[in-house]
């Protein structure tokens, strides 16, 4: 019987996680069973008890179960320990192992694929909830030149900067105290795409040649990158590559063999824009 995995989420329905993973194991010639879990939302805990009773070999966990699985974790990752989250669990007899591959498939989908090194850059990060907390520290191993945090509640990411504050010395206030700076990476981490809501960032941040980062993803532009367009910023990228490379990191800490990304996210990005 093949090794059984599973993305934990809700609502889970619409994951690409399992034919990411699918196309994976294709690839590597390794043998996996991967499927989509929906959990309730207070019901993680036993979810992935049953998971793991069923022979469950390892899990992704996404929205909103990221910190239910860091403290579900006996055991974690010093990149997820950072993070405050984990999306990346590894069953092995007692031990439930916490990872979290966020950060790193950022930042490999902005290296790597987009050929954009993050090292000496001006970086703003926008947001300063779970999905900011968990990138920072793979950026800042990068070697930026500075790191602004910016967010809607400035004391939120005065908070979250001073968390890092033994890794760098990092700036932070509100979208409006970007004023007058410009920066030559700009990632919005904020959730508020999904309502479709516009932040209020002051005219003039995109630095010549700077590439504008949304971690979310759709058909088109969301309205961050539209926004970044409009503003002239010189390149623009959705997340579509983070959920890849977030996938393929996964896919090595469970089998220790990482997989090609290039013809899973053009076959993704291709089904987007149909
Ligand atoms: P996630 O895990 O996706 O980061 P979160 O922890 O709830 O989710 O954080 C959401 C982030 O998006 C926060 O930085 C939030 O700003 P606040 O801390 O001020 O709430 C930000 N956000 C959500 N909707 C927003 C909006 N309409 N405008 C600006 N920021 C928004």
């Amino acid at each position: 019987m093949s090794d059984l995995y599973c993305v934990f989420g809700n609502p889970i329905a619409h994951s690409k996680s399992p034919a990411i993973h699918a196309a994976f194991a294709a690839a590597t010639g390794q043998e996996l069973n991967y499927v989509a879990r929906l959990a309730a939302v207070d019901g993680f805990f036993a979810a992935m008890s049953d998971f793991v009773a069923a022979g469950g070999k390892g899990a992704n966990v996404t929205v909103p179960f990221k910190e239910d699985a860091y403290r579900a974790s006996t055991r974690l990752s010093e990149r997820a320990a950072r993070a405050g989250a984990v999306n990346t669990l590894a069953f092995a007899g007692d031990e439930i192992v916490g990872d979290n591959t966020d950060g790193a498939g950022l930042v490999r989908d902005i290296v790597h694929n987009l050929g954009f090194p993050v090292a000496g850059k001006r970086i703003l990060l926008l947001g300063a909830g779970g999905a900011s907390r968990g990138v920072i520290a793979p950026l800042l191993a990068e070697k930026p030149a500075s790191l602004f945090i910016a967010n809607r509640s400035s004391e939120k990411a005065v908070g979250l900067a001073g968390a890092f504050a033994d890794m760098a010395s990092i700036e932070a206030g509100s979208f409006e105290q970007t004023a007058g700076r410009s920066f030559d990476l700009v990632i919005n981490a904020t959730s508020a795409s999904l309502s479709g809501e516009n932040l209020p960032l002051p005219a003039g941040i995109f630095a010549p040649g700077c590439l504008a980062y949304d971690m979310m993803y759709g058909r088109g532009d969301t309205p961050f990158l539209a926004m970044a367009r409009q503003q002239g910023a010189a390149r623009l990228a959705d997340g579509l590559g983070m959920l890849v490379e977030q996938a393929a990191e996964a896919f090595f800490v469970w089998r220790g063999v990482r997989p090609a990304t290039g013809e899973v996210l053009a076959a993704l990005r291709a089904k987007l824009a149909e």
